[in-house]
This record gives C-alpha cells, structure tokens and sequence, in this order.
C-alpha cells in the first residue's frame, strides 16, 4: 500500500471509540476529513467514507485491497434521502417502506449531477442504497447528513466483520477509527434487490427474504446471484473465505477438522455451535464470529480444516448456506 493523504493514520494504529456521543462525533469529525472509520450496522460493520469524496472512497478500495470495478453500497438515513439520490421504481420503492430501515439494499438508476464520487458506482447507471436500522450508523448518517459509502469493513474475499475486534484484526493501521458496537444483531450482509424490467432480481440473499419480498412486488421475485455483467465481490463464487480450508458437509467432521454445527454437535466433535438449539435468525448472527473464531483456532493448533454443516434450507438459511458455499469455494 502506498502513500495514502486521505487517511492520516495509516501505518499508525487505528483508534477505537465506544459508539456514545463523543465517538459517534468523532467518527463524523474524521467522514468529514474524508477519512474511514469502521462503523456498527445491524448486518455487520461498514467501512465508512463520505459518499461524495472520490478520494476517500479510493482509500476504500486500497484498505480493503478490492478490485477496483466493484460499486459500493451508498447508505443513508431515510428513504426521502435515497429518492434524492436514485430514481427508486414504484416496486423497490413500496420494499423499501416496508423493509427501511432494516437489512435491505435496493439497486435503481443514479439521479443526473448526484455528486456521487463515481468510483462509488465503479462506472456504473445505477446505485445501491440502505438505509441501516443500527442506531449508531443512524445516528452518524443524521450528523454526518450526507451519503455514506460503506462496504464490509474487512480485507476483500475474507470473513465479514460482525464485532470491533474483527474489524481490526483485519483493518489495524489502515483506518483511522473503529466505533465500537458491540456485536452485530443479523450478522449477514443486506438483502440487494433489483429490477429486470417488472421483474425483480435478488442479488444477494439475506435476512430480507424472498417469501417477505414477495408480499410487497407484482410478480414474485427470481434468484440471481451470478449476473454476467456486474462481478461484485458479495457474487464472486470465493468470498468471504477463512484461510483454512472449508467443507460444507450434511454429516460430521473428518480426521483433523474443526466443526461448525448446527443443532447439536455430533459425538467427539471439537468445534462451535451456531445455534445449539437450531434457530437460524442466532446462526446468521453467529456465522462470521464462528468462522473467525475456528479459522484462529485452526491455525493456532494446526487443524487441517473446518467442516461446516449444511443448515436447513428455508427463510434465512438461505442467505447462510450462500455464504458458507463461497466460503468453501476456493
Ligand atoms: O449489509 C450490508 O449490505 C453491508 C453493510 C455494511 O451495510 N454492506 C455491504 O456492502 O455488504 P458491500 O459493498 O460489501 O456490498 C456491495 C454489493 C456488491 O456485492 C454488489 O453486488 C452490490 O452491492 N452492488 C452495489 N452497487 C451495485 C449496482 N449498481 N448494481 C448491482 N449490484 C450492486
Ligand atoms: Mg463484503
């Protein structure tokens, strides 16, 4: 990584902030010196910069080590805000009052002279854009008052951040600041849906499932998280991947892997539980934090993988066995 004017800190360490007034000012204070700062959401934690800044949103790239042709994810504070921004069609727009604020990002054509840095859109006619539910990243957007560009806040292709301590393990000294939030309450990244025409497209799956989009669209929604066009790092095949080996299995593990369970841990099995009694909503929470947790382990001890069980394949489940494919996928 080279030089990096946008980002004082960079090579020095990144300073940590309780997300209380004096932190969420701070972290504004440093947006709006177009600088990063890891920011709590209710998916999981955002790597923040001012929306409008190209500067700041090229810092974005460098610090996550992300292709460059990959467009961000814009957030703001309301739904008002986003219809500034992007000419929302009357279909994404009845998911997003439903669904805003809250784990959902929708994609829709950029309005003309946005002031968008277009580095955000990566070339791109169109923009996505969420308007998170945490407090914390409400709080900013509404003090901050402008657009905020944020990706997960962790190098690219690794595991998404669901607490401070992630972020930094992965980000240490090439960020200004982290405000801490504690842990993420969905822990899986947003939902993205778009339009095809009258037909809308879900790019991404989450916590925003198909079955609750369905209730607010004309026409059901179709799955298509693979478009030839748009090769975005939440719809690269390997993402999001821990440095050890992973293996989706319906059974147990193998000789000298770690276990990631659901339900209950089969016999002799040394490993973690997403949710020892089977609830998906604590497994997607708990999904990124486990992987982290057992990729450390596995290297510390010398594992030779991880093994992860499949979970049940409806409602959120989805949205987590996409994950662990991608994870697995290398
Ligand atoms: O939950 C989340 O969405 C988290 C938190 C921090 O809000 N953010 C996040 O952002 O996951 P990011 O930048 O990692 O996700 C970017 C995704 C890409 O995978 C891409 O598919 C999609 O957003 N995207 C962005 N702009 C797009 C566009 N114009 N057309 C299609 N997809 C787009
Ligand atoms: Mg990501």
């Amino acid at each position: 990584m080279g030089d990096n004017s946008t980002n004082a800190s960079y090579g020095k360490g990144t300073a940590t902030l309780r997300d209380n007034l004096s932190g969420i000012e701070e972290a504004v204070r440093l947006l709006s010196l177009g600088k990063l700062v890891g920011l709590p959401t209710e998916t999981v934690y955002g790597l923040a910069a001012d929306a409008r800044n190209g500067q700041a949103v090229a810092a974005i790239y460098e610090a996550k080590g992300r292709p460059k042709f990959n467009p961000l994810i814009v957030h703001v504070a309301d739904i008002e805000a986003a219809k500034s921004w992007a000419e929302l069609p009357p279909e994404l727009e009845r998911l997003c009052a439903a669904f805003w604020p809250g784990p959902l990002t929708v994609v829709a054509p950029l309005r003309k002279n946005s002031g968008i840095a277009s580095l955000v859109i990566a070339g791109l006619p169109t923009v996505a854009l969420r308007v998170p539910a945490h407090p914390t990243a409400q709080a900013v957007l509404r003090n901050f008052g402008h657009p905020i560009a944020a990706p997960s806040a962790n190098p690219s292709g690794k595991i998404s951040p669901t607490n401070a301590a992630h972020v930094l393990a992965g980000l240490n000294g090439r960020i200004a600041m982290v405000l801490d939030g504690g842990n993420c309450q969905v822990g899986l990244e947003s939902t993205i849906v778009a339009m095809d025409g009258a037909l809308p497209v879900i790019l991404r799956p989450g916590a925003v499932t198909a079955a609750q989009i369905a209730k607010y669209t004309t026409v059901p929604p179709v799955s298509n998280t693979q478009p030839k066009k748009i090769e975005a790092p939440g719809q690269l095949a390997s993402h999001y991947a821990p440095a050890t080996p992973l293996r989706i299995c319906d059974e147990g593990p193998r000789e000298g892997e770690l276990f990631l369970g659901f339900g209950e841990l089969p016999e002799g099995a040394v490993g973690l539980d997403l949710s020892p009694d089977g609830i998906l909503s604590e497994a997607a929470a708990n999904l990124f934090g486990h992987l982290h947790a057992l990729d450390a382990r596995a290297i510390a001890e010398n594992w030779r993988g991880i093994a992860a069980v499949r979970v049940p394949h409806s409602g959120l489940g989805i949205a987590i066995n996409d994950r662990l494919r991608r994870a697995a996928h290398r």
